[in-house]
């Protein structure tokens, strides 16, 4: 499908200088041709008429897992990136704990060709590493980066000890993103609380310090080597303090909107469907990771959308996966933060978007203006809607912020100068592109 020609009327348009002007944005072969406080419709144009709407630059999940090849009865990336373009999300980056794991340039390839015949937004694959395939973390391509599952995880894609961790971070120059979590704590804690079956316990065994030590392990090898890096879903007040002091100029984080909005008081209300890695901690910790991204410290949001069935979920603790959806989410989660006073509409969409697109260097994303992709969403900020499970795309179908009442759901998501999204209707014709990546080292 080829991108039609598309002005958008009288938005409420997200400036790169942070500022909103009521105007048109015209789009042209996928592009943003003009932004302008009015522009006559060319011929043949389709006209959006956005008045009381707020566009913002589409969302770029930098943490997704979609579970294909290997694990579609969670989750696939037809259904996922269905769920993305509902949720305002344009661009995925997706991680490698899939079957077969994403571990070399033959299975890159593979989900790269898999996403071209079915998603309906743009996409991008980390290469996970394991203690063999250093050769294939040098030249992957295309690739926003590796990922390291420093702890909670299993089989090849765990990577605990440092000995095996360093040749990592000394070849190469490419990103290292990193899920922090110290194994060897984690698995001490479980024989001490084993036997537990209340869900609560898993951010016990999971604790702030076992996060603390693999974070300070990875800014270790990170500083020794000089090494870009990038700490996922950061979750304790303590990693947060810790990069306050010392945070190298090449090194990010993120954090999810669970790590911010949800805590340890969510078991008692929806048991496991809280249950993730890392967990969640405590209101304290909220408290902290807000202020962190607020100041800077923390540089962007991820949702760690992490699919897992109800029957999966419905398991007795320990049996019970971790993980839980969020792309639909997300971006009504921040705005509705926002609309209370929390952050600004401005800091929702740099940390969304714009920071993301920096961070791992995509080119001509995250930004309303002339010569960049027309990757957009159009929110209304007025109307508020509860999120309810019987609207959910993910094929999980449910979400741990059920009977929220959000604002800032997304009206209309554009990928590439094309509707994907419009008020409740899919266009299942559309199809992302795979991301590139131009990383300074
Ligand atoms: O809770 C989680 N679930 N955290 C992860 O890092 C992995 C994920 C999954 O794949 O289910």
């Amino acid at each position: 499908m080829s991108p039609t020609n598309l002005l958008i009327r009288q938005a409420q348009i997200l400036l790169p200088n942070g500022e909103f002007l009521q105007g048109d944005v015209q789009l042209q072969e996928g592009r943003i041709a003009q932004v302008a406080a009015t522009i006559a419709p060319a011929e043949g144009e389709r006209v959006i008429d956005a008045e009381g709407l707020t566009l913002l630059p589409g969302v770029i999940d930098p943490q997704v897992h979609f579970r294909e090849p290997g694990l579609e009865h969670k989750e696939d990336l037809f259904t996922a990136s269905c769920a993305c373009a509902k949720g305002g999300v344009t661009s995925f980056l997706e991680m490698p704990n899939t079957r077969p794991l994403t571990t070399t340039q033959a299975a890159l390839d593979d989900k790269l060709h898999r996403a071209s015949q079915k998603c309906l937004v743009n996409y991008g694959f980390f290469i996970g590493a394991t203690r063999e395939n250093l050769p294939d973390l040098r030249t992957a391509q295309p690739t926003p980066g590796i990922k390291i599952f420093m702890g909670s995880m299993h089989g090849p894609l765990l990577i605990d000890q440092e000995a095996d961790l360093a040749p990592i971070f000394a070849t190469g120059d490419r990103l290292i993103a990193v899920h922090a979590e110290n194994q060897g704590r984690i698995e001490q804690r479980r024989q001490q609380f084993a036997g537990i079956t209340d869900p609560a316990i898993h951010s016990q065994i999971q604790d702030n310090q076992a996060a603390l030590e693999a974070t300070q392990l990875a800014l270790k090898l990170s500083r020794k080597y000089r090494r870009r890096l990038h700490i996922l879903h950061l979750s304790t007040a303590e990693e947060a303090d810790l990069l306050r002091q010392e945070k190298p100029t090449w090194v990010t984080a993120e954090v999810t909107p669970q790590h911010l909005l949800l805590n340890t008081s969510a078991y008692a209300t929806i048991g496991t469907l809280a249950q993730m890695n890392p967990p969640l901690r405590s209101p304290h910790d909220n408290e902290v990771l807000w202020q962190a991204l607020l100041d800077g410290v923390i540089d962007f949001i991820a949702t760690d959308h992490a699919p897992h069935t109800l029957e999966e979920k419905a398991q007795p603790y320990p049996n019970s996966p971790s993980g839980m959806p969020g792309v639909e989410t997300s971006l009504p989660l921040l705005l509705t933060q926002a609309k209370q006073g929390r952050c600004t509409v401005a800091q929702v969409a740099n940390w969304m978007s714009t920071a993301v697109a920096r961070a791992y260097g995509i080119p001509n994303k995250g930004l309303i203006t002339p010569g960049y992709d027309a990757d957009l969403v159009l929110v209304d900020l007025v109307t508020k809607r509860p999120v309810l499970r019987s609207q959910l795309l993910t094929k999980c179908g449910w979400s741990p912020f059920e009977g929220w009442q959000l604002t800032g759901w997304p009206v209309v998501t554009i990928v590439g100068g094309q509707v994907v999204y419009e008020r409740g209707q899919l266009n299942l014709d559309v199809r992302g592109k795979p991301l590139s990546f131009v990383q300074t080292p």
